[in-house]
């Protein structure tokens, strides 16, 4: 949170009993763990915790010491768990990623890929792990095309041909091994113990199933996996447990790597592959890497922004965005106001064109990163932006640069005492992936393959234009939109923050960004504020319930297309790191979603 004057400030008993709440159940950590509290820092500031502000609607969730804000309660309470035991940041998320692969099948998963962005306080360093999913080695540009060359959408989507070759346990694994402290067995024990026990169906997940039960029961494995043996939905309350998952979160826990990517894990893929056209082979499982990459990184004013990188385009537009932004003084404008959302909207134009031409996987691309995030790039683009007159979408062609180079996902954010910071976005591509299960491992496969331009030139399940340089080969990451990030203020992680919502991840993060950054708004106003969203094609500016009537009508006479969406825009879970203090905000937008902290 932003500072705020004394004045608003509340003492310190009153505000350790409602820290200790931070977790939101009974908990004496502040007693038990006192020892591990860093009581030197912690008697600066303890007569002067910021609990209540009486000028902001929406406050956020305050702990002192570690925090992991994410989807679902039982998974973010396992990596809170891990904080307190002495754990950091990195085992933290990694126990937290295997967890959400149990509690939030939408989109926690084994069998998906992601980012996770850290931020290492004793190095002073930012690093990206990239454990994006890749087309498997017998994939082809036009496999999705029929024979009159069109996109057959329930091949691309729903079938084991829609499956990239997974990368999370690798990119968990990996992280655990270079960045945690934790044991292999420790960090998965919890989401085991979680899958062999079983969890009570909360009402989110019940609503979760029920909203994709349709195309969870055309699978036999899924029918199984998430439906009582009768075929009837579990109710609220309902305990449900997982036993394949279990057996294969032990294969992981026992062997490692090998246990996903070779032994009876893979064996039960390939077969699955086998038995109805689907690509991904035992060679392609071994040949599976991690790629460690350097965060996309820019400037705001005073603030550092470091995001996700190619094969993402997230971090790049969202530097290249802001650096258009850079040039007006949206404060004066107001936040929300029509001159705001009009500047932002043509922003995003040119930043979504862009994407459609230079992005994809940078191992398979030269993706100009470099021009793409640079200040003088911004300044030429922004002579393209009318203040008062929107551009039609046909007239923006992606940008010349300048020089030559030299519907489900999940996001969640750990902080923990030492001063490391996780950022991390995974996802199976829509809810519940493919919705096909392999017998036998309770694991839900991706359809990532449908991030490629299957069909170069038009548009993806999010109606995002592809471009050649996103075709399918094989071996090649599919361009993402995830985008975790951290902003850091005086050189100190400030934000972080990150959202699923496909297309609209960008311009999410974005949005939050800027309203911390620009608006001065704590983290859970910066969450509750109304977001606007455009992607250049199609020509259609997205506004979220909330935005004044009067705002909107203003836009439509500036010639925009204003669409009240149906739907809303994103759903972030984040944390704000101010003066030793954490707060934390999960997105009121989608049910389900918690803050954990002590
Ligand atoms: O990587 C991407 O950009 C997409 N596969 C993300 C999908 C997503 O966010 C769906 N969530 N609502």
């Amino acid at each position: 949170m932003n500072r705020l004057p004394q004045s608003r400030l509340i003492l310190s008993l009153f505000s350790l009993a409602i820290a200790s709440c931070a977790t939101q159940e009974p908990d004496n950590a502040f007693v038990s763990d006192a020892d591990s509290v860093p009581m030197a820092s912690n008697a600066d500031t303890s007569t002067l915790i910021p609990i209540i502000d009486y000028k902001e609607r929406f406050l956020p969730v305050i702990a002192r010491n570690g925090m992991v804000v994410g989807p679902e309660q039982l998974a973010a309470e396992v990596g809170a768990q891990i904080l307190r035991q002495g754990g950091n940041a990195i085992d933290a998320a990694v126990a937290t990623g295997f967890a959400l692969a149990v509690t939030y099948p939408r989109a926690g998963n084994l069998a998906g890929g992601g980012f996770m962005l850290i931020h290492l306080a004793d190095d002073d360093r930012e690093t990206l792990i990239d454990y994006r999913e890749t087309a498997p080695a017998a994939a082809s540009r036009d496999m999705f095309l029929d024979n009159e060359g069109n996109l057959d959408k329930q091949r691309e989507y729903f079938s084991l041909q829609s499956a990239g070759v997974p990368g999370t346990v690798a990119g968990m694994l990996y992280a655990l091994e270079k960045y945690g402290t934790l044991t292999r067995e420790q960090a998965l024990a919890p989401a085991i113990a979680l899958a062999r026990d079983g969890i009570p169906v909360s009402y989110s997940l019940f609503f979760e199933i029920s909203a994709s039960a349709q195309n969870l029961r055309k699978n036999p494995a899924a029918k199984r996996q998430f439906f009582q043996p009768d075929g009837s939905a579990y109710a609220v309350g309902d305990i449900w447990r997982q036993a394949d998952l279990a057996w294969t979160l032990s294969e992981i826990s026992e062997e490692g790597i090998n246990g996903f990517y070779g032994g009876e894990v893979a064996q039960l893929i390939t077969t699955e592959m086998e038995s109805g056209g689907g690509l991904i082979t035992a060679q392609d499982l071994a040949d599976y890497r991690v790629v460690e990459r350097q965060p996309v990184r820019g400037t705001y004013k005073d603030f550092e922004i470091v995001s996700t990188p190619p094969p993402s385009s997230g971090g790049v537009h969202i530097v290249q965005m802001l650096n258009i932004l850079e040039g007006y003084d949206l404060q004066a404008m107001g936040h929300n106001s029509a001159a705001y959302v009009h500047h932002l909207t043509e922003s995003m134009k040119l930043a979504y064109a862009d994407r459609s031409l230079y992005l994809a996987d940078p191992d398979f691309v030269d993706v100009p990163v470099t021009q793409l995030v640079d200040k003088a790039y911004a300044e030429q683009q922004r002579q393209r932006i009318d203040s008062n007159v929107a551009t039609p979408s046909v007239d923006i062609a992606p940008g010349q640069l300048l020089g030559n180079e030299s519907t489900e996902t999940t996001h969640y954010s750990v902080a923990d005492r030492f001063g490391n910071v996780v950022s991390n976005t995974y996802t199976l591509n829509f809810s519940f992936g493919s919705n096909i299960v392999v017998p036998g491992t309770g694991m839900l496969l991706n359809n990532e393959m449908a991030d490629f331009a299957s069909s170069p030139g038009s548009a993806n399940a999010f109606g995002l234009v592809q471009g050649e340089a996103n075709k399918i080969e094989p071996g090649k990451r599919p361009l993402s939109s995830m985008s975790p990030t951290i902003v850091f203020r005086a050189g100190e992680p400030w934000l972080a923050t990150g959202s699923p919502g496909g297309s609209v991840i960008i311009s999410t993060v974005l949005q939050t960004t800027l309203n911390a950054m620009v608006f001065d708004m704590n983290i859970a106003t910066a969450a509750a504020e109304p977001r606007m969203h455009h992607q250049w094609m199609p020509d259609v500016l997205k506004m979220e319930e909330g935005f004044s009537l009067d705002t909107v009508r203003l836009l439509q006479a500036m010639g925009q297309n204003v669409d009240m969406a149906s739907r809303t825009t994103g759903r972030t879970n984040s944390i704000m790191l101010d003066e030793g203090w954490l707060y934390g905000s999960s997105d009121t937008r989608r049910p389900g979603g918690w803050v954990a902290g002590y």
